[in-house]
């Protein structure tokens, strides 16, 4: 259990992050990522108005339940009972700390497993009819969600249910940003003549942060590269999108786009505490030009890359 002098509560309701490292120093181990993650209003109220009118008397399965937080709000919207699955066994913790009422009451079930090991029978008489879920991960599709609700619908846990949300679109932007584009100058080593290969085009790789997201200017050109439905969760290798002209631009932006009833919740909108990051993809300078060019992409379960581009 947490202590009751746990910094959680003074974290999550805190405006700067000293308490971050206040919570390391106490020796629980609660990931940085999933406190920066719970702070993000903007996916909690999205996820709330996802939930609040489809739980009502329903049996819930909250896929990665982490802390607790979507099946705290299934119960608080109605749920008759939740199934929380979560494998990491810190946020089993914390879950059984902060959802210690309705664990006692009978109405919150954890199930200290890993997704793809779910079977029909955990469930008993409660078969699923509402499946909730926020594994997209901080990136793309780093958490796995097509290939777990492949497993989910094999294993018959999802064919029925109503998934919140179920539909995401991959969205690819160009977009610019001279603090990124610099390229660096490569060293010969031994002999091999690595330096030609400097100034090719933008070589940093890079992890987006709020405190850096105004040193992007962006196209307004985005393009749809995929819709993801997880009641079909079945994905093509390839995907390609045309751009008519990338000539000012230093990067590709790859954003998730989840869809909502009325409303949607967009990765590249990160906000101060979000955990949410996009993918860049540079774009080598001998392809800015003022030409048609298509960009491909290659899509395996968890990850997108762009393979190359080509003149159309
Ligand atoms: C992005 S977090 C969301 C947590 C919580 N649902 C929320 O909205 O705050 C995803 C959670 O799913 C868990 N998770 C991801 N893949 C899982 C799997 N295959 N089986 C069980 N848990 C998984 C992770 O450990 C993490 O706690």
């Amino acid at each position: 259990m947490l202590s009751p002098k746990s910094p959680l509560k003074n974290y999550l309701q805190s405006s700067n992050t000293e308490y971050l490292d206040e919570f390391h120093k106490s020796g629980e181990h609660f990931p940085a990522w999933h406190l920066e993650m719970l702070r993000d209003r903007e996916r909690f109220e999205f996820y709330k108005s996802l939930i609040e009118h489809k739980v009502k008397d329903k049996v819930v399965l909250d896929i990665g339940s982490g802390s607790g937080i979507l099946s705290y709000l299934s119960l608080k919207y109605g749920a008759k009972k939740v199934f929380s699955v979560e494998y990491n066994p810190h946020l089993q913790v914390v879950y059984s700390h902060l959802m210690a009422k309705p664990i006692a009451e009978g109405k919150a079930i954890l199930l200290k497993m890993d997704a793809y090991d779910l079977l029909l029978k955990e469930f008993g008489d409660d078969q699923p009819e509402v499946i909730v879920h926020e594994i997209f991960g901080a990136n793309g599709l780093s958490e796995n969600v097509i290939s777990v609700f492949k497993t989910l619908q094999l294993n018959g846990i999802s064919e029925r249910a109503d998934i919140l949300p179920r539909f995401s679109e991959i969205i690819i932007e160009p977009v610019y940003s001279e603090f990124y584009d610099t390229s660096f100058e490569l060293e010969d080593f031994d002999g091999f003549p690595l330096s030609q290969l400097s100034n090719l085009g933008a070589w940093k790789s890079i992890d987006q942060s709020y405190e850096l997201a105004d040193k992007w200017t962006s196209s307004g050109e985005e393009k749809l590269l995929a819709v993801i439905d997880l009641m079909k969760p079945e994905m093509q290798d390839t995907y390609s999108v045309q751009f008519s002209n990338l000539e000012k631009y230093s990067h590709l932006r790859l954003s998730i786009r989840i869809l909502g009833h009325n409303n949607v919740l967009i990765s590249s909108h990160a906000n101060k505490f979000s955990h949410w990051s996009n993918i860049y993809f540079p774009i080598p300078k001998w392809h800015r030009r003022s030409v048609p060019i298509r960009a491909n992409f290659i899509l395996s379960e968890n990850e997108i890359y762009l393979q190359d581009f080509s003149q159309s």
